[in-house]
């Protein structure tokens, strides 16, 4: 970590909001926005809070499951709002809440989706390099940062099960060679 670097940063600091106008070029064969366009302002939008966050780049390790609640039309306002939820050493799980303004009405915004992604901080080499530890600020700064360790917790166990299975897997296969 550079000597500049802080050793913590508040989740405030480095929350972002960012709003699109859908267009035609956005649309899916149904007419409606495409899944895609959605994922990848929310990775634009994740990987710029972490790069603030951290004081410089960082990379996509993952992005959880997403599940789309209502569709996105075209010439909704869409609004994109994330913020670092947790810091490891060096990863980071940035949260972005989605939600859409109907072009053609003046209701109550719509949740569209919520998305999970984890960014590794990395160095001029691409090796992970140490992040500033996130300090929540409001309660729910600190319920997100809660539910954030449950989702590390679960990422990692999954991770860990599907090793140790190809592992196991590589063992049968090496005795079943050998029998
Ligand atoms: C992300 C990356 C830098 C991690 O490198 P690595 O050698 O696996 O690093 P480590 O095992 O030391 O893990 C570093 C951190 O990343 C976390 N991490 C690694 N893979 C992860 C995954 N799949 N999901 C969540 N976290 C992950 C580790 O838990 C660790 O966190 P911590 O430091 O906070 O404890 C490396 O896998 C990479 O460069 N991936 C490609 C990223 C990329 O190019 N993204 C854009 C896609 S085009």
């Amino acid at each position: 970590m550079s000597s500049s670097s802080p050793s913590s940063r508040p989740t405030s600091e480095t929350r972002l909001s960012l709003s699109h106008i859908t267009a035609q070029n956005d649309a899916n064969l149904l007419g409606t926005v495409h899944g895609g366009v959605i994922m990848t302002l929310v990775d634009s939008v994740a990987g710029v809070v972490a790069a603030r966050h951290s004081g410089g780049p960082a990379v996509t390790a993952s992005m959880d499951e997403m599940v789309f609640l209502v569709p996105v039309r075209v010439g909704d306002v869409v609004h994109f709002s994330g913020q670092v939820n947790w810091t490891g050493r060096s990863s980071m799980e940035i949260g972005v809440r989605i939600t859409a303004d109907r072009w053609d009405s003046v209701g109550p915004q719509v949740h569209v989706a919520s998305a999970y992604l984890v960014f590794v901080a990395v160095d001029e080499d691409g090796q992970p390099r140490e992040v500033p530890q996130v300090v929540p600020v409001t309660d729910e700064d600190r319920r997100r940062l809660r539910e954030a360790e449950i989702r590390r917790s679960h990422r990692l166990a999954r991770r860990t099960a599907i090793i140790a299975s190809r592992e196991e897997s590589a063992r049968e296969e090496a005795f079943q060679d050998e029998a």
